[in-house]
């Protein structure tokens, strides 16, 4: 049995069967390559769907990793510990907020969110406000209160019963967010752009009028980034692009570079939210995990990460743009997105698993959001030259795109 069919043979037998990928396994990577236990060398687009922000092996993460290894790997939240201090300063120092909280995941963040809010109404005198408005089509996570504000059903099937006091309006709709934000509303739960959901870039006016509704209400304004912060669309946050200012955001994905770990952010305001003793995680601001996240700000600043998201972005989108008007290409209905997560929304009759499964045969690694869009979110360290190698690979490939089969 060849190596690869040997080991997802037995990944089959041990791992438990709720995720379905493709029949073959990685072992390494460099930069935007990754190579599978044959040997066989893919072009990485997806980057783990946007969370090796310095791609695969980068050497200063690597070694920050190590070095703090071999001193320290574990406090709990006992102590404190150098590195989580270090990597806490550093994120106010690039966002202007005030206090963050340290955990393991994007669930996690926006879990600590959602409690906050609660919370922080509670301690403020507001005990009837403890309902959550979000948007159709969100993703949040799946932890039962992040999952609980996803606005995709599927992810809800036989989950129920979720928590109580969530309603959902559409993303975009300022006219219905402000019809369901009331007396009772802790907090509205907005990504500012829809990743999962599609790739759906939300305007600077409609998050900006999110801020109006939610300050006229006194309802909290909460962003989920772990999708688009950390430099994924050219800033730091996405949230700059308009300028709103929600009261709290959650990070994850690139904030380590690929090592587990993740983050809430808050304003003076709400800062108090949660006293001691009300939300912990044990592994949260585990120091080796802060020590990566250093290195990705290191690397941010020598290598001049931003920079290179405007530049390349900027590239990646006129050539996913230039798909989509491409006649020859009916395959694509649409381009979406910003900086390096970008999106080509397939026509209803191709099949989006076989197409990326061609993909990837033709040697290029991408990501489905939304369920029908082609997802290209490669590390913020990616050149011209690989994006267009990519992409010369996807148009080609989508000339020929596999037609879905009638259900
Ligand atoms: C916007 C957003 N929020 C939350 C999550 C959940 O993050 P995690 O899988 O780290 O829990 C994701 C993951 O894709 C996401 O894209």
């Amino acid at each position: 049995m060849a190596k690869n069919e040997e080991r997802v043979a037995e990944a089959k037998r041990v791992l438990l069967g709720n995720y379905k990928p493709p029949a073959f396994v990685l072992s390494k990577g460099q930069g935007c390559r990754v190579e599978d236990v044959e040997g066989h060398s893919y072009l990485d687009l997806a980057a783990g769907i946007a969370v090796l922000s310095l791609g695969h092996a980068h050497e200063a993460l690597a070694r920050a990793v190590a070095e703090q290894a071999t001193k320290l790997v574990h406090t709990s939240n006992l102590f404190y510990n150098e590195r989580s201090i270090e990597l806490a300063s550093a994120i106010i120092d690039a966002t202007s907020y005030d206090k963050v909280y340290f955990c393991n995941s994007g669930t996690e963040a926006n879990e600590a969110m959602l409690k906050l809010a609660r919370r922080w109404q509670f301690e403020h005198g507001h005990k009837e406000r403890t309902e959550f408005v979000a948007t159709h089509n969100s993703f949040h996570g799946r932890t039962m209160g992040a999952l609980s504000v996803t606005g995709q059903p599927k992810y809800h099937v036989g989950m129920e019963p979720l928590i109580d006091g969530v309603s959902f309006v559409d993303y975009g709709d300022l006219d219905a967010m402000r019809a369901a934000v009331g007396a009772k509303t802790a907090a509205v739960i907005v990504e500012p752009i829809q990743a999962e959901g599609g790739i759906i870039v939300g305007s600077d006016a409609y998050l900006l009028g999110l801020r109006e509704i939610c300050d006229k209400a006194g309802a909290l304004l909460i962003f989920d980034e772990v999708q688009t912060g950390y430099g994924r669309t050219g800033k730091f946050l996405c949230r700059e692009w308009s300028g709103v200012l929600p009261d709290a955001f959650s990070l994850a994905k690139g904030i380590a570079g690929g090592f587990p770990l993740g983050a809430m952010v808050v304003n003076k305001r709400v800062a108090d939210g949660l006293p001691p003793g009300s939300h912990a995680s044990t592994f949260g601001g585990n120091p080796v995990a802060c020590a990566a996240g250093l290195a990705v700000f290191e690397v941010f600043k020598k290598e001049n990460v931003l920079h290179n998201v405007l530049d390349v972005g900027a590239h990646l989108e006129s050539r996913v743009r230039a798909i989509a008007a491409d006649a020859n290409l009916p395959s694509v209905i649409e381009a979406r997105g910003k900086g390096l997560l970008q999106g080509l929304k397939l026509a209803k009759h191709i099949d989006p698993l076989a197409t990326i499964a061609m993909i990837r045969e033709a040697g290029v690694l991408l990501s489905i959001a939304g369920g029908d869009v082609l997802r290209v979110s490669p590390s913020l360290l990616v050149t011209k030259a690989e994006i267009d190698e990519g992409l010369d690979v996807i148009a080609k490939v989508l000339r020929n795109a596999p037609a879905a089969v009638a259900a």
